[in-house]
């Protein structure tokens, strides 16, 4: 079922699949030492910067006892000299079993499956997709409150150019979401494509720019950071640049149970002082990233079924 399989998309995978990854991310956990990929080897080419995906696809495929190579800016590769990506790519599938790549361009990912034999990992295309961060943080909501279904989940943020709120929100279609609320200034809010596809699938959701009005029902508060980096121009960048910020007040409506979420790195859009209320998770949900990608690890290199 998942055995070679390559993960460009949160969509590829069907809810009964991604409960499977969940389970099989809970026994790692219980287990965290295997050697049940010795001899393996992960390739990770990242072409943008990453500290927590790449780090923990690289813990991941240490503690299930297998190698890692790879690269992290494009500098330190013959792209640096000419080199197209489908040469590297190539190259890549002759020495590592599976490749993660991380690139600037969207449909990167897709490309690089085209031309290359091992299971290739979406570790983020441009402003699109990032699959398995949306996998963490769905295993996140699972672990910390038990369930997916009838929950009403909260996204504040850049949901224009962040690939992890894109593919967050894409994720949370595939299991019976009670309500989405899209918080964000005007121009960061979701593309069309994204909105399209909530109505295609019939979620309830709503849009605004006013965290206030959500606060008190959310289940999950979601929270992105600005996309400085994807802005085509700079002037938009600075019309929105510090235009949200969760202050620790603004949390006195929320509900005892209600947990803050957030892909990191985080920037200014989270006060200090919410990291040390009993809401946030964002530090145990990076955490969850070994895990989840040890089971996808293993579930795509066939030493789980
Ligand atoms: C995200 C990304 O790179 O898309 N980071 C991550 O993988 N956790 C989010 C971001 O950069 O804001």
């Amino acid at each position: 079922m998942f055995r070679g399989r390559d993960v460009l998309s949160i969509l590829d995978f069907s809810r009964s699949e991604l409960e499977h990854v969940f389970r099989v991310a809970a026994r790692m956990e219980k287990h965290l030492k295997r050697n049940t990929l010795e001899g393996r080897i992960l390739a990770t080419a990242f072409f943008e910067p990453s500290t927590r995906t790449r780090l923990s696809f690289e813990t991941a495929m240490h503690r299930l006892g297998g190698s890692v190579i790879g690269f992290s800016g494009e500098g330190a590769t013959s792209l640096a000299k000419g080199e197209n990506l489908a040469d590297t790519m190539r190259m890549l599938d002759a020495y590592a079993d599976v490749i993660v790549l991380r690139h600037p361009l969207e449909g990167a990912a897709k490309l690089a499956a085209e031309v290359v034999d091992a299971p290739v990992i979406n570790g983020g295309d441009g402003r699109q997709h990032h699959p398995t961060q949306a996998m963490v943080d769905l295993y996140t909501i699972k672990k910390e409150l038990g369930k997916i279904d009838g929950l009403h989940v909260a996204l504040v943020g850049d949901l224009r150019y962040g690939r992890a709120a894109t593919s967050f929100i894409y994720g949370l279609t595939r299991f019976s979401i009670r309500k989405i609320s899209l918080i964000s200034p005007p121009l960061l809010r979701p593309r069309e494509e994204v909105i399209n596809f909530l109505k295609e699938v019939g979620v309830d959701y709503t849009e605004g720019e006013n965290l206030d009005n959500v606060l008190a029902d959310a289940d999950v508060l979601y929270v992105t950071r600005i996309q400085k980096e994807r802005f085509p121009d700079m002037a938009e960048f600075e019309k929105v640049k510090g235009s949200y910020k969760l202050s620790a007040k603004s949390l006195e409506r929320a509900k005892e149970d209600m947990i803050i979420m957030h892909p990191l790195p985080k920037v200014d859009e989270i006060d200090m002082m919410v990291d040390n209320m009993k809401h946030a998770r964002y530090f145990k949900q990076a955490a969850y990233g070994v895990p989840v990608r040890m089971a996808l690890l293993s579930l795509l290199l066939g030493v789980v079924r």
